[in-house]
């Protein structure tokens, strides 16, 4: 379960995100809401990367402001472009890099790191150059960097808005056999179709928070005032 209790946030004195009171337990939370409202401060605090200017995130019992390091294992973070998530120059050292830090014994790291290129079908880039693979596969890389860290909840920030609809495809795809729970901030409504729950933000607030039979058509009222 993440909690958010009276969550706000601002920049440089520039709030964009206030009033939040909510509690994440479902399996499936969908993000949505014009550009600018404040989905990506939103998610960003959920795992630590941002801290509230007010307010307080836990993750389980884990206050993000004293337990970032717990709190950013158990919540992994995909970015919209895997380009800001690959680090390494070779595929096999990228996914070994997280895993290394946490100190598992070599034999450990070898069968995270095989068991995960072959569930996306990514044995044959193991020596790959990681910048060198295509959109598609750089994604599913950078979601293997993060499940390979085995976290409870995977946030992924709009996945899909970079890539063509084959490869957008394989990753709705990807999101729905996830056993973990998933929180995504998306444009693509129809991937929420079969989320539990969908938070509609508009400057700043949220202001729908239903299940996706509601919440995606009262979001395309609102986009069309
Ligand atoms: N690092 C930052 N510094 C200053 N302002 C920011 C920063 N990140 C986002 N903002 C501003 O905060 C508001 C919400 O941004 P964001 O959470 O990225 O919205 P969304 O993901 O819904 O597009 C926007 O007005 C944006 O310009
Ligand atoms: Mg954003």
């Amino acid at each position: 379960m993440i909690e958010l209790r009276d969550v706000s946030h601002a920049y440089d004195g520039k709030t964009v995100l206030q009033g939040v009171n909510l509690t994440l337990t479902e399996r499936r939370i969908g993000v949505i809401g014009s550009n600018g409202s404040g989905k990506s401060t939103f998610v960003r605090l959920l795992n630590g990367l941002l801290l509230p200017s007010q307010g307080q995130v836990l993750v389980g019992s884990l206050n993000t402001r004293e337990k970032a390091k717990e709190v950013r294992r158990r919540v992994g973070f995909v970015f919209q472009n895997p380009d800001n998530q690959i680090v390494f120059p070779v595929v096999e050292e990228d996914l070994a890099f997280g895993l290394k830090n946490l100190k598992l014994p070599p034999a450990e790291i070898e069968s995270r790191i095989t068991e995960v290129l072959a569930r996306y079908d990514l044995q044959a880039f193991r020596q790959h150059s990681s910048h060198l693979l295509s959109g598609g596969q750089k994604q599913l890389l950078a979601i293997s960097g993060v499940l390979v860290m085995q976290p409870a909840y995977v946030v992924f920030d709009e996945p899909t808005t970079l890539l063509d609809l084959r490869n957008r495809n394989r990753i709705v795809q990807v999101i729905r056999e996830l056993p973990q729970t998933v929180v995504a901030v998306t444009h693509d409504l129809d991937l929420l179709s079969d989320f539990e729950r969908v938070l509609v933000f508009d400057g700043g607030r949220i202001v729908k928070d239903a299940p996706p039979h509601e919440a995606v058509p009262f979001y395309r009222e609102l986009m069309a005032r």
